[in-house]
Formats: structure tokens, C-alpha cells, sequence
């Protein structure tokens, strides 16, 4: 079986106070499951409490949203890979939409940052998705595509088990408009295609390939249902604890 993660994704919400508040309630009305993982990603500033927070929590890990990918030095406002290791993170998100449309990333250096925080014993959460001009063009596989094989071709097998996918459409993002069931499917099983293609069928059944966008607790059982989708990353639903907690008992 492959390993499920339902990740939160606060983007630039909750102050230390929301912080307190939502690890209190999630640890209060969370029990571990068997193969699935629980990832949060604040704000940089709080990565450090949030861990302490998430301390002894079985399976409960927390993410950066972003970094650079040099060592050390004069990038002024960046944070490193070993600041976010040190801050007790596991994951680290690289490639979200909005890094790439508003902070123009490129695919280029995306992949630089997936392969420093591998170096780091970072599991990278790799973001790709289409644009909604892209998919009225009909052009989703063609982006998807490239924007997995501008990281792929740089990985070993090894390096790809640590990396976790999650395939976001950016028309669904904070939209309240998800992909259907289908839609989703589709995208998912032509990247575990592409996975497959660079590393061998066995690679591409064991990595995780997360659906995110406008995920909720109304959507997230018929998500979980479908084959290639593995977990979710979410955004607007992941701010509340009891939300957050629908989801990650999402039905089987
Ligand atoms: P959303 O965001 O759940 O609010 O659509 C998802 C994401 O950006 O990761």
C-alpha cells in the first residue's frame, strides 16, 4: 500500500495565537492511522513551534512552504535547507502555483530546490498543475509533463521514492471549483505514467501523488476513492482544526 498524506498548506495565515488553538484542538481529536501520514506547513516563522507543537504526535510532520536552494549566504529574506531541517521539518512544498505565477519560479529552479532538499533528507512536495487557458487549450498533459520532467530526468530512483507529487490545478485553487473525481484521476494516472517511464512501474506504485484544490470535507471521500490519488494538499480547508480533522479521516 502506498502511503497517504493529507497536507495543510496554510499559505501566509495564523499568527502564533491560531497556531496554539489549531494543535490543540487537531491533537485532541486525532488517532494515527495506519498509512497515513498528517503534514502541516505554516508560515516560516512559526516552523519551529509548530514542530515543538507536533511533538510525539504519532505520524503528524511538518512542512516549509518554500525555500531557496543555496546552503548558506547573502540571500536576503530566504531561508535555507538546513534552517528548515533544523527547524524540525520533514517536508518541504516547492513548485506551489503561487511561488511559480507570483514570484515567477521556473521550472529550472524548482528542480534546483528539490534536489538540495533531498540532499538535505527533505521530503520535497513537488506542485505542478495547469493553468485553466492551458486546459481549454487542451494542453494539461503537455504541462504537466514538462514540469515533471524538468526535475525527474535529475533524480535517482531512490531520490524519487522521497519525493511526494501533488498535482494541482490552479483554476481549482482557492476557487472552490475542484476537479471532479475523473479529471483528477485522469491527470494523476498520466503522471504515475510519467513516473513509470523515467523509473520502472515498481517506483512509480510506491510514490505519492496528492490531488490539491478546493479540496474539502464534502470532496475529500470520493478523491480518496479514486486509484492514483493519494492524499490531498489543502488550503482554505486545513485552517480549522475540525475541518482539517474531516479530512484526514477521510473514508477508506
Ligand atoms: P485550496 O488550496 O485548498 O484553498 O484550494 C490548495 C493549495 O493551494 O495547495
Amino acid at each position: 500500500m502506498r502511503e497517504k498524506i493529507i497536507a495543510a498548506n496554510w499559505k501566509m495565515n495564523h499568527l502564533a495565537e491560531d497556531l496554539k488553538k489549531f494543535f490543540t484542538e487537531l491533537l485532541a481529536g486525532y488517532k494515527a492511522r495506519e498509512e497515513v501520514s498528517v503534514v502541516i506547513a505554516p508560515a516560516s516563522p512559526y516552523l519551529a513551534r509548530a514542530a515543538e507543537m507536533a511533538d510525539g504526535a504519532e505520524r503528524v510532520f511538518i512542512a516549509a512552504q518554500n525555500m531557496y536552494c543555496e546552503k548558506s549566504g547573502a540571500f536576503t529574506g530566504e531561508i535555507s535547507p538546513s534552517m528548515v531541517k533544523d527547524c524540525g521539518c520533514r517536508y518541504v512544498i516547492l513548485g506551489h502555483s503561487e511561488r511559480r505565477h507570483i514570484f515567477g519560479e521556473t521550472d529550472e529552479l524548482i528542480a534546483r530546490k528539490v534536489k538540495i532538499a533531498l540532499n538535505y533528507r527533505l521530503n520535497p512536495i513537488l506542485c505542478i498543475g495547469e493553468l485553466l487557458e492551458e486546459r481549454e487549450d487542451g494542453k494539461t498533459e503537455e504541462v504537466v509533463s514538462s514540469q515533471l520532467n524538468a526535475v525527474l530526468p535529475q533524480l535517482s530512483p531512490e531520490e524519487m521514492l522521497s519525493v511526494v507529487v501533488a498535482y494541482e490545478p490552479v483554476w481549482a485553487i482557492g476557487t472552490g471549483r475542484t476537479a471532479t473525481v475523473e479529471q483528477a484521476e485522469e491527470v494523476h494516472h498520466l503522471v504515475r505514467g510519467i513516473i513509470g517511464g523515467a523509473f520502472g512501474d515498481e517506483v512509480a506504485q510506491r510514490v505519492t501523488i496528492q490531488y490539491g484544490g478546493s479540496v474539502k470535507p464534502e470532496n475529500i471521500d470520493q478523491l480518496m476513492a479514486a486509484p492514483d490519488i493519494d492524499g490531498a494538499l489543502v488550503g482554505g480547508a486545513s485552517l480549522a482544526a475540525e475541518s482539517f480533522l474531516r479530512l484526514i479521516n477521510f473514508k477508506q
